[in-house]
C-alpha cells in the first residue's frame, strides 16, 4: 500500500467537531446530554434569504459561476465592506469562498510556503496551525495572558517574530477566547507587523457577535500601511445563521486577491451557485434579525458567566465577543482532556478541551444553545466540580 503524503498523517483532528459528534451520537441514544460543543448559532436561517435561494434554484439558478463568485455578491460585500468597515475595496478585490473556513486556508495558500513561519496567537482556533502546516509552513504559537483579556501585545508580537515570519492571524472578536481588540491594541499591534512588513490576516468573523457596547474595529480600516499588509476574511455563517451553506469571502490588495482566485479556480471553483443569491439577499435585506440573536447570546452570557464564577476553583475572563466561554480549571488537577472526558461520562455534559485550542488550562463553552441547556448544563458542571475539588 502507497504511503499517504507526510501532510495528511501529521495534521491533528478536528476536537471540537468529534465531541459534537460524540454528544449528538449520545442524544440520537436517548441519553439527555447537554451540549456545549457548538461551533454554531442555534438559530435558522433568516426566511428571506432561504427564500431567496429556493427561488434561485426554482428559476434553475444551477450552474457555475465565476470562481471568485457573483458579479452582484462581490459588489454587495465591497459595500458593506465601505459602508459598515470604513473599508475601500473593489468588487474585484473580493472573493467569495465556502465558508470563512476554506477564505483562511486559501489566504494562507496563496501566502505561505516551506519555510516560512505563521504567528498565531494562542488560544487560537484550531483549524489555524493545521492550515498553516497544510501549506508547508511553520505555526509559531504565541501563548497570551488571562490578565490581558487573552490578547496579544506588542512586546510578545515582537518577541515571537523571526527573518522567516510571514504572516500573524489575529481574530477579533475570538474564538475561544471571546476577547476584542480595541483600535488602540490594533494600532500597536499593526505598527509592529508594519516594521517588518509582515502580513496580516484579519479573521472577522464573529463581527456582529459583540457585547455591552464594545466596538468592533476592522484592522484594515487603520490606515493605508496596515490596509496594504492586511487580508480581511469575514462570511455568512456566524452573523446570518448560515453555517451549512458554506459562504465566506476574502478582501485583500488586488495581487493577493488574484492569487486566491487562481487557486479557488483550481480547486474548488464558485461557492454554490444558489447560496450566494441567498447571501446577495442577506446582505441587502432587513439585519434585524442579526440584533435579535445578538440579544439572546447577550442574556445566556451573563447567565453562564454567573454561574461559572460562582463555582469554587473556576476562574472566567468575561468574553466581550463571539459566543464561547473559556474558563480555567486547573485547579482541579487534571488535563483538559481528561477533565472533558469525565464531565461527559459522570454528568453527560459536552465541552471542547481547552488543548484543542492550545490550553490545557482552559475548556471551551459555547453559549450558542438554549437557555435551559445553560441552566441544567451549569448544574450538572458545578456538581461535577465539588466532585473533583480545586
Ligand atoms: C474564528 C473562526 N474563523 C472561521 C470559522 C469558519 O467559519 P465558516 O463556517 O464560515 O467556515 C470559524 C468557525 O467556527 C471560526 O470560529
Amino acid at each position: 500500500m502507497q504511503q499517504l503524503a507526510q501532510r495528511a498523517t501529521t495534521l491533528t483532528p478536528s476536537l471540537t467537531l468529534a465531541i459534537d459528534a460524540k454528544a449528538k451520537k449520545l442524544k440520537a441514544e436517548g441519553v439527555d446530554v447537554c451540549g456545549f460543543g457548538a461551533g454554531e448559532p442555534d438559530f435558522d436561517t433568516p426566511q428571506y434569504i432561504k427564500d431567496a435561494a429556493a427561488q434561485a434554484l426554482a428559476a434553475g439558478f444551477t450552474k457555475y459561476t465565476p470562481s471568485s463568485g457573483i458579479p452582484e455578491l462581490r459588489a454587495a460585500i465591497a459595500e458593506k465592506l465601505k459602508n459598515e468597515n470604513g473599508l475601500d475595496y473593489k468588487a474585484s478585490q473580493v472573493i467569495v469562498n465556502c465558508g470563512a473556513k476554506h477564505s483562511c486556508f486559501n489566504v494562507i495558500l496563496a501566502t505561505c510556503q516551506t519555510g516560512d513561519e505563521v504567528i498565531i496567537p494562542a488560544p487560537y482556533w484550531l483549524s489555524y496551525p493545521e492550515m498553516v502546516k497544510l501549506a508547508d509552513a511553520s505555526p509559531v504559537i504565541v501563548e497570551t495572558k488571562e490578565e490581558n483579556g487573552f490578547k496579544l501585545t506588542p512586546d510578545e508580537f515582537r518577541d515571537a517574530m523571526t527573518p522567516a515570519t510571514k504572516l500573524i492571524i489575529l481574530n477579533s472578536p475570538g474564538n475561544p477566547t471571546g476577547s476584542v481588540y480595541s483600535r488602540e491594541e490594533l494600532q500597536a499591534l499593526a505598527e509592529v507587523a508594519l516594521e517588518e512588513d509582515i502580513l496580516m490576516l484579519s479573521d472577522e468573523i464573529y463581527e456582529k457577535i459583540v457585547y455591552d457596547g464594545t466596538e468592533f474595529v476592522s484592522l484594515a480600516s487603520l490606515s493605508s500601511e496596515i490596509y496594504d499588509l492586511t487580508i480581511t476574511v469575514n462570511g455568512f455563517s456566524k452573523a446570518y445563521a448560515m453555517t451549512g451553506w458554506r459562504l465566506g469571502y476574502i478582501a485583500a490588495p488586488e495581487h493577493i486577491a488574484a492569487a486566491i482566485d487562481s487557486i479557488q479556480s483550481h480547486s474548488t471553483s464558485n461557492p454554490t451557485s444558489f447560496a450566494q443569491k441567498g447571501a446577495l439577499a442577506g446582505l441587502k435585506g432587513d439585519q434585524s434579525f442579526i440584533g435579535e440573536m445578538v440579544k439572546a447570546f447577550t442574556e445566556r452570557r451573563a447567565h453562564m458567566y454567573d454561574r461559572l464564577t460562582k463555582i469554587p476553583g473556576v476562574t472566567c475572563v468575561k468574553p466581550m465577543g463571539a459566543f464561547y466561554m473559556l474558563p480555567n480549571i486547573s485547579k482541579f488537577g487534571l488535563s483538559s482532556t481528561a477533565f472533558c472526558s469525565k464531565l461527559l461520562d459522570e454528568q453527560k455534559v459536552a465541552a471542547v478541551p481547552g488543548i484543542a485550542f492550545g490550553s490545557d488550562a482552559h475548556m471551551r463553552l459555547s453559549y450558542a444553545c438554549s437557555m435551559e441547556n445553560i441552566q441544567k448544563g451549569l448544574d450538572r458542571i458545578e456538581a461535577f466540580c465539588k466532585s473533583l475539588k480545586a
